[in-house]
């Protein structure tokens, strides 16, 4: 596996697989890689000859009271994993190769829509650091394909509206969610939790799925369902920040007669923020 930090490095390398005739997929990340990542890679590899993969904890997606700073970066554990699932290229550039002049000022991706409620209802602005480093790493790495986690749910609808809108000639596909045994779905902010909040977790994907199974035997009072949820999340000990039963993808509220559906839920353990959602077709 090559590793590069610069963005001419990058361009160099992508040139040459194109003169190879090389199809070439695209993993971009924040690092501090779980097996959820993992599968990213590992799904890109069988649809493509080259795989990319960029580590960069992107300040301009992070809110004033986030955790940027304590981010988790573990370059060297993350490149060992990437040469275990046999990836092509790391690019992992420093802030200011990829904000020159500060992120403060740079040209911005403004998604409309889809990134609007849910998620970004406590992190405003997040989905725009989202769609701007992404649209910046795509005109850096030009690949045929790119891979995003379902796990970050509104994440990958805000992507695939802006590749539409912008004309990015990049296929996405989703990848599902990877859990950990006990349902909780894997993420890098899992690390944060203590015992006691490890321990109550899971219980968020308990309530999406009781909610589901609710859904599938013909309830239909959505209203009433969140309403539950949320009560179900806090009884469980989490601090919900939203429980919302969407149409699926477009993110909307559903209509009584939707044929697919989504759940996402937001909730915190003590400082720790997490996020699941399942979607269902009735
Ligand atoms: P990060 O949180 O590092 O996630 C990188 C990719 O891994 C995303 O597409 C995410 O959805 C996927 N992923 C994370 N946990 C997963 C799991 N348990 N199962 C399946 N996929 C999972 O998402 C970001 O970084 C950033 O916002 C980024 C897109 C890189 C832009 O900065």
């Amino acid at each position: 596996m090559l590793t590069v930090n610069s963005i001419a490095g990058v361009r160099q390398q992508i040139q040459s697989w194109r003169q190879q005739g090389r199809s070439i997929a695209f993993v971009p990340t924040m690092g501090y890689l779980h097996a959820g990542h993992l599968s990213l890679v590992e799904q890109a590899k069988l649809q493509a000859d080259k795989v990319v993969v960029s580590i960069f904890v992107n300040p301009m997606q992070f809110g004033p009271n986030e955790d940027f700073d304590r981010y988790p970066r573990t370059l060297n554990e993350d490149s060992a994993k990437l040469q275990g699932v046999d990836a092509d290229l790391l690019f992992a550039p420093p802030v200011e190769e990829v904000y020159p002049l500060g992120h403060s000022a740079a040209t911005r991706v403004e998604v409309p829509g889809v990134s609007e409620g849910l998620c970004a209802e406590k992190r405003p602005g997040h989905f725009t650091g989202v769609a701007t480093v992404v649209a910046k790493l795509f005109n850096i790495v030009q690949p045929d394909m790119a891979l995003f986690g379902e796990k970050d749910y509104q994440q990958l609808q805000v992507i695939r509206r802006m590749v539409a809108d912008l004309c990015f000639a990049i296929e996405i596909i989703g990848v599902p969610i990877v859990r950990e045994f006990d349902g909780l779905a894997m993420s890098s902010r899992n690390s944060y939790l203590n015992d006691a909040e490890r321990n109550i977790a899971p219980q968020l994907y308990q309530v999406l799925k009781q909610t589901a199974d609710t859904l599938a035997k013909g309830a239909r009072d959505y209203i009433r369902l969140e309403q539950a949820g949320l009560a179900d999340l806090k009884t469980a000990g989490f601090e919900p920040e939203y429980f919302a039963i969407r149409q699926a993808e477009l993110l909307t509220a559903p209509h009584e007669d939707a044929a697919k559906l989504v759940i996402l839920a937001a909730a915190k353990l003590g400082q720790t923020r997490l996020i699941d959602n399942l979607e269902l077709s009735l």
